[in-house]
């Protein structure tokens, strides 16, 4: 492994610090508050080249490598996880499983837009009944010849509304279980398919998370993505990286709580002297600084994987298992330190604990990374 930084990765992670500090910070408690998507703040990221990142230029992304990603998803979440995970979303979910396994006629008619934030995307592969469990699909895709026809409910839709195009899982094949699986590129506005209502959230409440229902909605055979009953490997696969999203986005709630707290008590004082002075601090900050070091090593080594054509299935997951529990404990230790401060908006430590949750839950439990890297550990 050789972690060291180029310039330019240096220039892409100076520049998200930048416009989190500088375009995320502002309304950030507000938006949380009221649960309002960050509309201004995501055409902005893709003007600047944040939501296809990784995408080739040929179809006008940044060419970059996941390392510039996980770096820029650091910073993006150190202020805002709510806009980081619609980044994460249409990187990672979106634009990387198009360009991966979509056919040349699919890149052109969707990518391009997608990697330059013209369009947003979603990843509907939940459902009431299938969440962990996600080979038990409920929502049918019969093949009518020419085209699909496609029901049912896909639940916890990350850009549910704000976005344009979606990639949906469905059963084609029920005898065939998870290889009687297929994804579909579906438009928003399509005869049959209706958003349904926001969900009220813990965290990340910046980001819109809705319930789609599709009702006979008809879907061209050429929107099918891969060979027929390729849905499922192709869910896992794109989930293998988009974990390693999330872990980055776990790190940035980790280490933007960590600094907050660093600061606050190097000027809070208590018995005469400034709080970081007490031992009982001191060490807080020294178990957050080492988990968070330790995080941010396993997402390097993901990413690195990922750019070195290495199998990145385990080493995700343990960066999305540890990232997400340091996220947890390094913003509960962060109000602590803060003491009743810790407990009000303005100091922002709250919202980084209400939004590291999500880290354990979305794109795979902690439970769920333990069993892929179980089953990698026992494999032969
Ligand atoms: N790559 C390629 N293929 C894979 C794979 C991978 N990483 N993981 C599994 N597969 C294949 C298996 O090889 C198998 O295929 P074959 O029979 O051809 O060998 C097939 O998929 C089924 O695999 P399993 O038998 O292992 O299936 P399982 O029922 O035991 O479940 C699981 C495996 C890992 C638990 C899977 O169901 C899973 O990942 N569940 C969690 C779902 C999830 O992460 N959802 C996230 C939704 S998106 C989201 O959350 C976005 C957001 O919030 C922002
Ligand atoms: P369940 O599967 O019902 O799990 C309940 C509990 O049981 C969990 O603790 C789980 O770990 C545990 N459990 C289940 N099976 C096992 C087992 N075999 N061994 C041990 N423990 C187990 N999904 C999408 O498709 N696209 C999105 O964009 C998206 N965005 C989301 C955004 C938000 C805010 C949220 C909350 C969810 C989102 N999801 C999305 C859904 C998310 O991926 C699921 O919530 C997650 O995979 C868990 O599924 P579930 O909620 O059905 O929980």
């Amino acid at each position: 492994m050789d972690f060291k930084l180029t310039e330019e990765h240096i220039m892409i992670r100076d520049a998200a610090r930048d416009f989190a500090k500088n375009e995320l910070l502002p309304g950030v408690i507000e938006r949380d508050e009221k649960q309002s998507f960050p509309t201004e703040q995501v055409k902005k990221m893709g003007e600047l080249g944040f939501l296809g990142m990784m995408v080739s230029p040929d179809y006008g992304g940044g060419g970059m490598d996941t390392i510039s990603y996980v770096l820029a998803m650091e910073e993006l979440s150190k202020i805002d996880a709510s806009s980081s995970v619609i980044v994460s979303v249409n990187n990672s979910l979106v634009c990387w499983g198009l360009e991966t396994y979509g056919t040349k006629e699919q890149k052109d008619k969707y990518l391009e837009k997608l990697a330059t934030g013209e369009s947003i995307g979603a990843f509907c592969l939940s459902e009431p009944e299938a969440g962990s469990d996600a080979t038990s699909q409920k929502t049918t895709a019969i093949d009518k010849g020419d085209h699909y026809v496609l029901n049912g409910t896909k639940n916890w839709i990350t850009n549910g509304n704000s976005a344009d195009y979606y990639l949906v899982i469905a059963q084609t094949d029920r005898e065939k279980k998870h290889k009687g699986i297929n994804a579909f590129i579906v438009e928003k506005g399509w005869d049959g398919f209706e958003v349904g209502p926001k969900e009220q959230k813990l965290g990340i409440r910046g980001s819109d998370t809705h319930t789609l229902n599709f009702n006979d909605v008809k879907v061209p055979k050429e929107n099918r993505i891969g060979d027929d009953g390729f849905g499922f490997k192709f869910a896992m696969k794109t989930l293998s990286g988009g974990r390693i999203g999330i872990a980055a986005q776990a790190l940035g709630i980790a280490s933007g709580a960590y600094e907050l707290a660093r600061e606050y008590s190097k000027i809070r004082k208590a018995f005469g002297t400034e709080i970081c002075n007490h031992q009982a601090i001191a060490f807080k900050l020294a178990d957050m600084y080492t988990e968070i070091h330790a995080a941010r090593h396993l997402v390097m080594q993901a990413a690195w994987d990922k750019d070195q054509g290495n199998n990145y299935d385990m080493s995700g997951a343990m960066a999305k298992l540890h990232a997400s529990r340091t996220a947890m404990n390094a913003s509960v230790e962060a109000v602590q330190i803060h003491g009743g401060n810790g407990y009000v908006k303005e100091y922002h430590v709250e919202r980084l604990m209400r939004d590291a949750k999500i880290t354990q839950i979305y794109e795979g439990t902690s439970e769920i990374q333990k069993i892929v890297i179980s089953r990698g550990l026992l494999k032969d």
